[in-house]
This record gives structure tokens, sequence and C-alpha cells, in this order.
């Protein structure tokens, strides 16, 4: 079964529409495909290449990285998926997304010329990502945050023109934000040639699950990619409530936050290192929490 994102609440004031069981397929404003989880590979270091085919053996099928060496080895993920063509499995059936990092977001490793201008930065980033991945085309290419800290500034519209050119080019089959605020997104979605087709925020109970943005993206068709919701929300992990939940159906917590942010539509990122987790984490669609359940949890860290 294949669902967007978001549907229209019928629930009332802020709170998401249950809208699927056990479906593991997303679908964003332009008809592509993508699947409901995602491995991230931040902060593995030289595992990252072992990791990333554990994930793959696990079940994973979409893989997150960046250009940015600060926090990704995004080289060890392409040695990764040379070692798993070998064993059969295929460009075609997985999902790559990597990242434009900024300058602010690096540090003397740039993956391209700092003194270029950002149209040409973008570029060479992304040929570079492409090399480091042995692959000729990306599924999804994102800009890892917004340069200006409020609205959107002249290099944001720069970065954001190279990134759509990207796209009408063929190269990646959808374009992405991440670290951005809902008043950002709907600068971009009013103002963009293409608006993104993803959004990949940090998600924090306390702020709704990050609902105004996840608002947005339900009115655009945008996928929704959250992440850090264990580390974000260390606290909901032992709200007695949520506890209840998972002795319910006897599992653990993460599963059921997981779970949730499934059954609203949301993509989630998970960076396990952990094997047991890895299947822990995809197992997570074996159970159907209740509206009550998801009303719980939605409004839980308001
Ligand atoms: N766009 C951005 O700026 C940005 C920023 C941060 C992250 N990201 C992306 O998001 C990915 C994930 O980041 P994250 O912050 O969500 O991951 P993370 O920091 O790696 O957090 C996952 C944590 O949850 C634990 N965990 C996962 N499944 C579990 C389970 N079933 N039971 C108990 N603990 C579990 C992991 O522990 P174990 O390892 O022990 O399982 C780990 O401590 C990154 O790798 C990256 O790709 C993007």
């Amino acid at each position: 079964m294949l669902f967007y994102g978001w549907l229209d609440s019928e629930w009332g004031a802020g709170v998401s529409q249950y809208i699927g069981d056990s479906s593991m397929t997303l679908k964003a404003y332009n008809n592509v495909p993508l699947p409901s989880w995602m491995y991230g590979t931040a902060w593995k270091k030289e595992a990252t290449g072992q990791l990333v085919q554990l994930a793959v053996a696990a079940g994973f099928t979409a893989i997150d990285t960046a250009n940015q060496l600060i926090h990704y080895q995004e080289a060890l993920v392409g040695d990764a998926l040379q070692a798993l063509a070998k064993q059969g499995i295929t460009r075609e059936s997985l999902f790559l997304q990597t990242k434009f990092t900024p300058v602010n977001g690096q540090d003397h490793r740039t993956p391209y010329d700092v003194k270029a201008d950002l149209t040409t930065q973008v570029k060479q980033s992304f040929d570079s990502s492409l090399s480091h991945l042995h692959t000729d085309y990306l599924d999804s290419y994102v800009l890892h945050g917004p340069y200006a800290r409020h609205g959107l500034g002249a290099a944001d519209w720069e970065v954001w023109a190279a990134i759509e050119g990207i796209y009408e080019s063929g190269k990646t089959k959808m374009i992405g934000i991440s670290n951005v605020s809902a008043e950002q997104l709907a600068l971009l979605c009013e103002r963009a040639t293409h608006k993104p087709m993803v959004v990949q925020n940090r998600c924090y109970a306390a702020l709704g699950w990050d609902k105004e943005v996840r608002e947005i993206c339900r009115a655009h068709r945008i996928i929704y990619q959250g992440f850090s919701l264990l580390t974000a929300n260390r606290g909901v992990l032992v709200e007695p409530d949520v506890r209840a939940i998972a002795q319910r159906f006897k599992t653990g917590v993460a599963q059921i936050i997981f779970r949730f942010a499934m059954q609203i539509g949301m993509l989630s990122l998970t960076g396990t290192t952990n094997p047991q987790h890895m299947k822990e984490d995809l197992q997570s669609d074996q159970f159907t929490l209740t509206v009550e359940d998801i009303q719980l949890i939605e409004t839980i860290g308001l």
C-alpha cells in the first residue's frame, strides 16, 4: 500500500490522523517513493562501512549520509555499497541520500573550493558525493541547513537554485532541506521553483514533534524525516504513560516512539550501532497504536 506522508486531520486541532498499518512506502509530491525508515551514518567514524553493511543485512534500504567529514564518512558508505554490490545488492535496490554542507558546517576538509562561488561549491560537492558513493545518481540531495538564522538570504537562494539545477538534470530524484524552521520552509515553498520533497529535522516532543514544520510538510506533500527521535526526547522514554503503552504491546519504548512516528506519516532515522536494535527498530511496524495512544504521545511534551 502506498500512502502520502500526511492526510488531513479528522481528529481535531493539533493531532495527526492515523494513516497506515504496516505500509513501508512514502511518496512526496513528485511521486517518488521512499522507504519509511532510513539508516543514519553520522558519528560512525571508521565503523561506518561495516555498520552500513549490517544495517542493509538487517533490512534497511535507505541510507543517509553527508559530504561533511566532521560528522560523516561518506566515502566509507561508498565502500560498503561496493561490498554490498558484490553480494548482489544493487544500487537500484537502495535509496541513497546525502547532503551539501555549507562552509559554516565544515572544518578545513571542505569537499569544494571555499573561494569558488556557491553554485560551484554545490556542483563540486555533489560531484564528489557521486564519486564517494560510486554512483551516477542520488535518490535525494539535501541542503544541510540554511545559511541565514532567520528567513532565507541570498546565499540560501543561490544554493537552492544550484540544488534545483541538479534535480532538473535528473541526477537526483528528490531534493530537500534540513535543520529548517517553519518560517524558512514556508518561504521556500512559496518562492522556490521546486519545493523540497523532503525535510530532515531534529524532532522534539516539546515542540509537538516539530508540529509547525510537519504541518507545512503535510500541506505541500513533503516527506518529513525525523532524527534524534530517541536522543532528543529522553524524558518521553521514561514517561509512565509511554512505558505503559510499551508494556501493553510487550515491546520497548524505542519501538513505541518509532511506531508513533510511522503512523503519523514521518520517516524515522535511526543511527543505532547495535544489530539487535537495528532489528528491533525495523520491527516497530509489527503492531498498531490506537488513536488514543497517538494522541497521548503527540501531545506529551507540550
Ligand atoms: N541533518 C542533520 O543535521 C542531522 C543531525 C543529526 C543526525 N542526523 C541523521 O540522523 C541519523 C540518526 O541520528 P539520531 O540522532 O537519531 O541517532 P543517534 O544519535 O545515533 O541515536 C540513536 C540512539 O538511539 C539508540 N537506539 C536506537 N534504537 C534503539 C533501540 N531499539 N533501543 C534502544 N536504543 C536505541 C542508539 O543506541 P545504540 O547505538 O546502542 O543502539 C543511539 O544511542 C544520523 O546518523 C544522521 O544520519 C542528521
